[in-house]
């Protein structure tokens, strides 16, 4: 079985992206964390990340067959429509993450227009996250 691991605008460059608000773990070590946490149940990490939406939907549009997904849109939350149709017609549960706490920063990062369609939602505890939620999904899955 596939898990989707998908990486919105911006986070290609984590590490080196304002590390004080996004950590330094990079995204190529976010992807090893969670291959690492699903390896024992035979689960194999598909990781893409994309800076543009259309990308990020052809992306889940040929991922129909994952038992899950990892989703974290970057600032698509807040109106990524076309994303959030995208996620609407994906058949497996996904887990929406931010490695900040989006609700604690600026007030334009206080909406999430796929919060409402995820399984569940994780913020604020950086690259940790990302292991969470692939525990999450472990434990909603059954395959
Ligand atoms: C983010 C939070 C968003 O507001 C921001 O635009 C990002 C990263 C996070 O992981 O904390 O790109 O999704």
């Amino acid at each position: 079985p596939d898990l989707l691991l998908l990486n919105g605008p911006n986070l290609g460059i984590l590490g080196r992206r304002e590390p004080e608000v996004y950590g330094t773990a990079t995204l190529a070590d976010i992807e090893d964390e969670v291959a690492d946490e699903v390896a024992d149940r035979g689960w194999k990490v598909v990781a893409r990340q994309h800076d543009g939406e259309a990308e990020m939907i052809g992306t889940i549009q040929d991922s129909y067959d994952t038992v899950g997904a990892i989703v974290n849109p970057g600032a698509l939350m807040i109106a990524g429509w076309s994303l959030r149709d995208a996620l609407a017609n994906y058949p497996s549960p996904w887990m929406e993450v931010h490695l900040s706490n989006v609700w604690a920063r600026e007030p334009f990062r206080h909406q999430s227009v796929i919060a409402p369609l995820a399984t569940g939602l994780i913020a604020g505890v950086g690259a940790l996250g990302y292991r969470l939620a692939a525990r999450a999904l472990l434990d909603r899955v059954a395959d």
